[in-house]
């Protein structure tokens, strides 16, 4: 599989302090392939996606890195360049899809106007697109769906149609920030599915973000594994899920509710939590609640090692 994305030490701060919120991080996704990326809230995914979509606020500073799409560095397109890019070829969901249409204008309007922005169709086309679309998605009745405003349909549909937003175009790759966090389990499982489909049939890359690694589990060939801005992690699905070296990594995975667990409120030795203290030096930076620290992790940052093919971990304990 070729490359198609490259994240190369990319570090970026949103304060003067000696603070990134993300810390050399290298990231790759090949065509076609779907990566998951994987960390408790706070630990820099969104920051990671929108630095990927060009979207981060303006107080934000990169320190350093690069970012390759297509062998093309996105950081240093010009704003016309990278318009063109994204829709076209990169395209992201966010968590909130309430928050992501416009109340007053008709949805199927909102989801044309992105069509016309991107390919060269007349309206006739483009609606039967659209109509398609919202179909092969799952949304049963898509002339209603077509025109009605955002007040009038569930957050399940908003979150079907804001990928129907997101595909139309073909994309050749897509990023998913917790697209289901805010949707019940059932809807969650058919969006996964969806996103699964349409990787597969139009052979679109996928970075699937969220902080729950089930659901990282259900989508993804290849996992990161990311805490306090640092990848502590990644590898080959079954490598991450079975054969787990990074200490946080095995929280993670004991983490997941087991089967006779479900419905049950996770114990609170299970839940995560993030120490801010800890963000100011480079060390490793899950050293104060590791179970298995030793002297050299309050020291320096350990090296990525590669313990075998397709997994790599950061830890002085290999
Ligand atoms: N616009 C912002 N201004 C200042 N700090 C921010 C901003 N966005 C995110 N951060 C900080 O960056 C860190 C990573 O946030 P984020 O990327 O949203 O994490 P995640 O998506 O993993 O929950 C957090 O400490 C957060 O407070
Ligand atoms: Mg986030």
């Amino acid at each position: 599989m070729n490359k198609l994305l490259e994240v190369r030490n990319l570090s970026l701060t949103f304060s003067d302090d000696d603070n990134p919120v993300l810390k050399n991080v290298n990231l790759e996704v090949k065509n076609g392939q779907k990566v998951g990326l994987v960390g408790e809230s706070g630990s820099g995914k969104t920051t990671l996606g929108l630095s990927i979509s060009r979207l981060l606020p303006s107080k934000s500073k990169i320190l350093g890195g690069e970012i390759f799409f297509n062998d093309s560095n996105i950081l240093k397109l010009s704003e016309k360049d990278f318009n063109n890019l994204r829709g076209n070829e990169i395209s992201i969901i966010f968590q909130d899809p309430m928050n992501s249409l416009n109340p007053l204008m008709k949805i199927g309007n909102q989801v044309i106007e992105i069509i016309t922005k991107n390919l060269k169709i007349d309206k006739k086309s483009a609606k039967n697109l659209v109509l398609s679309t919202f179909e092969s998605i799952g949304l049963k009745d898509p002339e209603y769906v077509y025109n009605s405003y955002r007040h009038q349909i569930s957050g399940g549909m908003c979150q079907r149609i804001l990928i129907s937003m997101a595909i139309i175009c073909k994309p050749k790759f897509l990023i998913a920030d917790e697209p289901t966090t805010a949707l019940d389990v059932t809807i969650q499982k058919q969006i996964i599915e969806i996103l699964n489909k349409l990787s597969k049939e139009n052979n679109m890359s996928l970075l699937f973000i969220s902080h729950d690694l089930a659901i990282i589990n259900n989508i993804s060939d290849y996992i990161y594994v990311i805490y306090k801005g640092v990848i502590v992690e990644h590898g080959k699905k079954e490598n991450i899920m079975f054969k787990c070296k990074h200490p946080y990594t095995k929280q993670l995975i004991n983490s997941i509710p087991k089967m006779e667990n479900k419905g049950k409120k996770l114990s609170v030795s299970n839940r995560l939590e993030i120490n801010n203290l800890d963000y100011k030096e480079y060390l490793c930076p899950f050293r104060s609640f590791c179970p298995n620290k030793i002297d050299y992790c309050y020291k320096q940052m350990p090296d990525e090692l590669e313990i075998e093919n397709e997994h790599y971990v950061r830890c002085f304990n290999y």
